[in-house]
């Protein structure tokens, strides 16, 4: 897809130290002053703070929190992952675009980012609240060349890249719930969900769909006790594009981690440490029996460690298994 000019003035005024001028731009792009004239209108349109000073040129002094195609384009600075976006206003669900993506033979890396959904999908067939402008809502497509059984796992990668980037950007004591929740402050702030479209031993591809409550205002008030936003928790307003780009650069560190050994071999000692249920009680929701224990964090196989009452260790996968806090969701 080629980049549009919108985007490559962005890239240069964004990693310019100082004022750039029109000729600098019009040279390095090949297009007319009109052109680039044109583009900082549009971009001061969206709400771009561009500073125009005549003999020195532009200078951009604050960018809007906005999730465009443009806005992420000029940022990336990974190899694969994000590289390529779909940016929506609107769209079903972005793990179904990816989806329809994909089945076009859409490439590895491509990262589908919407406004607002209007069919958030959750886990166990549940919804996902998709308001407009203020939360994230993006799906990363990958072709992973292993076995299916082995693709949980990725979910439990994804969770931690998230996690770092909103820790990094925010600030907030971030922490996982088993297996890939993201919590602060002992509510859920993360939720993500990962689909896989399967041959019997290969996967045709996989879409790891992630939901960030970035700045919503309130909650309504049945879940108000387990959700919440990174503005609740921590006071002020963050830029999205911020914690998409952070989250892109985590998520390609990690993945390449994860490719070596195929399980969370390089990983699992990082994932413990923000995971908020190690040695703490848990019970188990089996289906073929609830139990209490202590959990003791994840093995290679992002299995939960579970040592029950009466010694015996359990390996919890996570799937039909969930695990709560003994007083209340973590
Ligand atoms: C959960 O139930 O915790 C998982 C929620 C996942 C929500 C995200 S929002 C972006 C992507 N598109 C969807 O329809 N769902 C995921």
């Amino acid at each position: 897809m080629a980049t549009s000019t919108k985007t490559q003035v962005l890239q240069i005024l964004r990693t310019a130290a100082d004022y750039v001028s029109g000729q600098q731009i019009c040279e390095q792009l090949g297009i007319s002053r009109t052109a680039v004239w044109k583009v900082i209108n549009q971009l001061k349109e969206e709400g771009y703070e561009i500073e125009a000073v005549q003999n020195r040129g532009y200078l951009l002094a604050a960018a809007p929190d906005v999730v465009s195609a443009s806005e992420l384009e000029s940022r990336m600075r990974t190899r694969v992952m994000g590289r390529r976006l779909l940016y929506l206003e609107e769209v079903d669900s972005t793990n179904l675009e990816a989806k329809r993506q994909a089945e076009q033979g859409a490439p590895e890396g491509l990262l589908v980012v919407a406004g607002r959904q209007e069919q958030g999908r959750g886990r166990r067939g549940r919804g996902w609240e998709s308001p407009a402008g203020t939360n994230i809502f993006m799906t990363l497509l990958l072709r992973p060349s292993f076995a299916p059984g082995q693709a949980s796992m990725l979910t439990l990668v994804m969770a931690l890249a998230v996690a770092r980037a909103i820790g990094d950007v925010s600030g907030l004591p971030v922490g996982i719930k088993w297996p890939n929740d993201i919590v602060v402050n002992k509510k859920k702030v993360v939720g993500i969900l990962t689909e896989l479209a399967m041959e019997t031993d290969y996967i045709q591809y996989l879409v790891c769909g992630v939901g960030i409550n970035v700045n919503q205002e309130s909650f309504p008030e049945a879940i108000q006790n387990t959700a919440t936003s990174l503005f609740l928790e921590g006071g002020r307003k963050l830029n999205r594009a911020d914690l998409i780009e952070s989250a892109m650069e985590y998520f390609e560190t990690y993945y390449g981690i994860f490719c070596r050994s195929k399980d969370l071999e390089g990983l699992a000692g990082e994932y413990n440490e923000l995971l908020v249920n190690v040695n703490a009680r848990v019970r188990v929701l089996d289906p073929k029996g609830e139990y209490e224990g202590v959990s003791q964090g994840i093995n290679r196989l992002g299995e939960l460690l579970v040592e029950r009452d009466d010694g015996t260790r359990e390996n919890v996968f996570a799937g039909e298994v969930s695990v709560r806090g003994i007083y209340g969701y973590v």
